[in-house]
């Protein structure tokens, strides 16, 4: 079978690496795709956002099955217009990506279907807004209610902050994401993410991960796309994804159903452990990255299988195979990063033992033949091990083999485990 893979960070180079090991691939396809996702598939010039040019381009290659990994072309309904064409797509429809692409709708449909959350209120004006904080305590989480690049959330200690981060919601500090704000209570707990696959009616869980969202050691400075992340989260218990499944994914994929909007991909539940059990931050519409990187390490289950079988409506009695080892990646990213990354640094991947660890690209390049970095996050030095100690410990071994002058990375990947496994 033909594949189309789309996108261009280090998920999709996790997500081409794994799809490359199947037995039932015949060709892999790429766009917009990188110089890593280049050494497992053939890079097409297609633009995303032109769905007739996709859908002839699977008919012209006989592409059996497209892999949309980032959430952008699924809000703008790509998945739908693929369906349409009876072209089989891994990735929800534009109305249930709503579940990433408006908090607002996710956080309604918690309250239809009883899901635990943080209480709220969803507001579109200013007035309203600034009216509505008077019902909550701070710290103030407030939220824009569509896709702002992972930049939509801000959490205010004061209420005049939260008064000007208000006006600038408004304001259209976010685009058309601000014209709605959701104001929530904040949750205190440890955050942990799990990912189920679903056909829409059957539901196969992934596994779960941590990531690192802030850019220093100690989870100290600005929010980022996430600069580290391992899999499993064994603060996730086996009780606790009981409880995740029962409580929280089983009740919206049933609820999608019957609304009219049926799920089909992976949804990804970022989740905040309180006093009193699991409880629902978000949704994505999409794998996480880097936490794609980890899972897909992990993988023993042909990816092709289950992602064909999500799309066709075929996933009841399917299982997702994880080997039990711990996977870890380093996030490396450019200067600057996540303000406006230095572009065009010289990297060296030679050092790198082959079989030590696994480097997939995301901000890339390949300029006269030489790799440079082109992006925020430029590289996801991985690792796997008996534990996260040595999971770190190999990803770090790996990132020092690494030559990438203009790149930082953060050196506490993994710290909250490390230091439970060492006071075990
Ligand atoms: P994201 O929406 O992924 O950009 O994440 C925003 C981050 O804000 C989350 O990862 C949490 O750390 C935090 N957050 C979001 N909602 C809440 C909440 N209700 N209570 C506490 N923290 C929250
Ligand atoms: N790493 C978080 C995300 O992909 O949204």
């Amino acid at each position: 079978m033909n594949i189309l893979l789309l996108g261009s960070g280090g998920r999709e180079h996790a997500l081409a690496w794994k799809l490359a090991q199947s037995p039932s691939l015949a060709k892999l396809y790429a766009a917009p795709g990188n110089p890593g996702i280049a050494e497992e598939a053939e890079i097409v010039a297609l633009d995303v956002t032109d769905h007739a040019a996709v859908i002839a381009f699977c008919a012209e290659r006989e592409v059996g099955l497209v892999v949309i990994g980032p959430e952008a072309p699924l809000v703008d309904g790509l998945s739908d217009a693929l369906r349409a064409a009876s072209v089989p797509v891994f990735g929800p429809s534009q109305a249930a990506a709503q579940l990433e692409g408006s908090k607002g709708f996710t956080k309604d449909l918690c309250q239809r279907a009883g899901i635990p959350t943080a209480g709220y209120v969803r507001t579109a004006s200013l007035e309203d807004a600034r009216a509505a904080l008077a019902r909550f305590q701070p710290p103030y989480v407030l939220k824009a209610d569509g896709l702002a690049a992972g930049k939509g959330v801000v959490i205010a200690a004061t209420l005049p902050e939260a008064e000007e981060t208000l006006a600038d919601m408004f304001g259209g500090a976010f685009g058309g994401a601000g014209a709605q704000v959701v104001i929530e209570e904040f949750m205190e707990g440890e955050e942990a993410s799990f990912f189920a696959l679903t056909d829409g009616t059957a539901i196969v869980p992934f596994g779960s991960a941590q990531d690192h969202k802030r850019v220093g050691d100690g989870d100290t400075g600005p929010n980022t796309g996430g600069m580290g992340a391992y899999s499993p989260a064994p603060v996730l218990t086996p009780q606790l994804q009981a409880r995740v499944m029962a409580e929280i994914i089983e009740p919206t994929v049933r609820t999608m159903r019957e609304e009219g909007n049926p799920y089909q991909g992976v949804l990804f539940a970022g989740l905040m452990l309180t006093a009193q059990g699991p409880k629902l931050i978000e949704y994505n519409a999409r794998f996480g990255d880097p936490e794609c990187q980890v899972l897909m390490m992990r993988l023993e289950s042909d990816l092709v299988g289950i992602m064909l079988a999500c799309a066709r409506g075929e996933l009841a009695g399917a299982e997702v195979t994880l080997r039990d080892e711990t996977a870890l990646t380093v996030v490396m990213a450019a200067k600057g990063y996540p303000g406006t990354p230095e572009k065009g640094g010289a990297i060296d991947l030679s050092g790198v033992e082959p079989g030590a660890a696994k480097v997939f690209h995301a901000g890339t390049a390949l300029t006269d033949g030489t790799l440079v970095a082109n992006g925020g996050r430029v590289l996801n030095v991985t690792a796997t091990g008996a534990s996260v100690s040595q999971a770190q410990a190999r990803a770090y071994a790996a990132v020092d083999a690494i030559t990438f002058a203009s790149g930082f990375c953060r050196r506490d990947i993994g710290w909250r485990e490390v230091a439970r496994e060492a006071a075990a």
